[in-house]
């Protein structure tokens, strides 16, 4: 069953502050906020020494001042890089965060959050163990953050650290043993991407007592239609077009 008590809003300011600042920053953070957000979702991995901090890619090179695999560096080297400057002359000197930094602008906000649990390959279960310890930790006098990933290894683990966190399955393709997943992970939600989504699956889902997370949704038009249809929540880019206001 659905269920009633679902904290989350309709629309969610993706990595952060979607296009209009550097992803997974705190400013990007600053900018979902200041565009009337009240969702943010960001990724989540492990620094060599097991810091949790956010960034996308594996590897440093395309959002930040150095290049190599992030996981293979410390906090301390990591904590250094710039991570504006490849988005803008604007948001020089913008550090990566830790994940307790961010807990900590959402709560001077009242953001909500959806900690995408984004592995370095290897380190999924690890990964899964340590970011649920620490979204139970940093979040624990706030509404509990959503966690999801694509690596069911790094559910698995969270399922196993904090049953009472709530969970959302990833799927980029479609899997036709998501139903299954979504059970064995005790799922409160599954994450789609939106162009896998039809009338007949969304019923087929939601049928199931799952909540639907549609990523990265940044046409309006497409936006309206997915929430019509059924899908309770989107996640985008365009935060400047699809916010609260848009979502009524
Ligand atoms: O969580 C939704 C979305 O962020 C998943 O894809 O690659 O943007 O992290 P990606
Ligand atoms: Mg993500």
């Amino acid at each position: 069953m659905i269920n009633e008590k679902w904290p989350y809003p309709r629309i969610v300011a993706h990595r952060g502050g979607g296009k209009l600042a550097p992803e997974n920053t705190l400013a990007a953070i600053d900018c979902g906020h200041y565009y009337g957000h009240t969702m943010i979702e960001f990724d989540a991995k492990l620094s060599a020494d097991q810091q949790i901090f956010l960034l996308h890619d594996d590897t440093l090179t395309r959002t930040s001042s150095t290049q190599g695999v992030a996981g293979d560096l410390t906090w301390d080297r990591l904590k250094q890089l710039d991570a504006g400057t490849w988005f803008s002359n604007k948001f020089r000197g913008e550090k990566l965060p830790l994940l307790s930094e961010v807990a900590e602008r959402c709560r001077r906000y009242g953001l909500l959050a959806n900690i995408e649990i984004k592995p370095t390959t290897g380190l999924e279960a690890l990964t899964g163990t340590l970011v649920a310890r620490a979204a139970a930790e940093y979040w624990q006098e706030m509404t509990m953050p959503l966690l999801s990933s694509f690596s069911r290894q790094a559910l698995q683990a969270a399922q196993q650290e904090q049953p009472d966190l709530p969970r959302g399955y990833l799927m980029h393709e479609w899997q036709d043993d998501w139903l299954r997943t979504t059970q064995q992970l005790e799922c409160v939600s599954l994450h789609l991407n939106y162009r896998l989504l039809t009338p007949t699956r969304i019923h087929q889902i939601k049928q199931a007592g799952l909540r639907i997370l549609a990523y990265t949704v940044n046409d309006p038009c497409n936006a309206i239609e997915l929430l019509e249809q059924g899908v309770d929540m989107l996640c985008t880019d365009r935060i400047d077009l699809i916010g609260p206001h848009f979502a009524g």
